[in-house]
């Protein structure tokens, strides 16, 4: 039996189980995914023991993605990127090899959700720096968009990002963000405001052109107060599900052989779970 795991510190939030459950049962495998609670300092024995557990990979989470980058032998171009892994797997010899999904993971639903959204080349503002926003950037970057705008509380760490990531990148003040919005094609908040139990995000949209897209990481709420207002003044929404589903594909295909779909069974499946449709 093929066996896969969620690694974070705490876990029990993680809707991972759900969504490679619910996969394992669709296609029939006789395979396994479970939660491990492992702490930070714990983490490196947890992954160099994977094989010795009987697992064949997992998925990581916070706060051990940057970790998961390092312990692993190989790692692909995005996560070496983003400097964070989120994606572990073993080959048959037991070399470690490791992934960055979260950037194939937005790429893929807004694509799918919104179809030519890049048309006009427009720049993209993005809110945030962390991890998070760092999978976007690299996202977008590869995608094509030309102009990125990046505004972040701590000013600094938006600094850090575009340095790395390059001429692409401005960083505009976070107290300017509401006018920067005016020319974009593209909105993602990248933070974790606007999630239950977070501070609300506080944006003006009225700058941005009414057919902008507006996107969005947080997924609980899945109709954040950001999408809300966004879809009242005419602009096309992505949520946070989509990614979420969309991230969980290649790990599910690396560990257990088959390429799942998401489906809007699937997203049904997960949305019960956070209380909404
Ligand atoms: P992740 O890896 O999930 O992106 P993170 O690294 O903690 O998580 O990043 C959270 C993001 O939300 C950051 O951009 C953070 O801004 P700072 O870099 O200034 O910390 C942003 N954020 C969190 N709380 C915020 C708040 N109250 N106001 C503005 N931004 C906030």
């Amino acid at each position: 039996m093929l066996r896969a795991c969620v690694i974070g510190w705490p876990v029990e939030h993680s809707r991972s189980p759900l969504i490679h459950r619910y996969w394992l049962k669709q296609y029939g495998i006789a395979g396994a995914y479970e939660k491990e609670a492992v702490r930070p300092e714990d983490f490196s024995a947890f992954v160099a023991s994977l094989a010795a557990r009987g697992y064949v990979g997992a998925n990581v989470t916070l706060p051990h993605k940057e970790a998961a980058l390092h312990a692993a032998e190989s790692a692909d171009e995005a996560a070496v990127a983003i400097g964070a892994a989120n994606t572990l797997w073993l080959d048959p010899d037991e070399t470690l090899h490791a992934s960055n999904t979260d950037a194939y993971g937005f790429m893929t639903n807004l694509d799918e959700q919104v179809p030519g959204w890049n048309a006009g080349g427009r720049p993209a503002m993005v809110l945030g720096a962390g991890g998070a926003a760092r999978a976007i950037v690299h996202g977008l970057k590869e995608a094509g968009v030309s102009r990125i705008l990046i505004a972040n509380r701590t000013r600094d760490r938006a600094e850090a990002l575009a340095t790395e990531f390059g001429p692409h990148v401005t960083v505009v003040d976070w107290e300017d963000r509401n006018r920067n919005l005016s020319g974009c094609g593209l909105l993602v908040n990248a933070t974790s405001l606007g999630m239950t139990g977070k501070e609300r995000l506080d944006i003006d949209l009225a700058a941005l052109p009414v057919d902008a897209v507006v996107a969005d990481i947080v997924y609980s709420p899945l109709e954040t107060e950001l999408l809300a207002a966004a879809r009242a003044r005419g602009n096309r929404v992505v949520d946070g599900l989509g990614m979420l589903l969309h991230q969980a594909v290649p790990g599910f295909e690396r560990w257990f052989g088959v390429r799942p779909e998401v489906t809007p069974e699937l997203r049904a499946h997960v949305a019960a779970s956070l209380g909404g449709a």
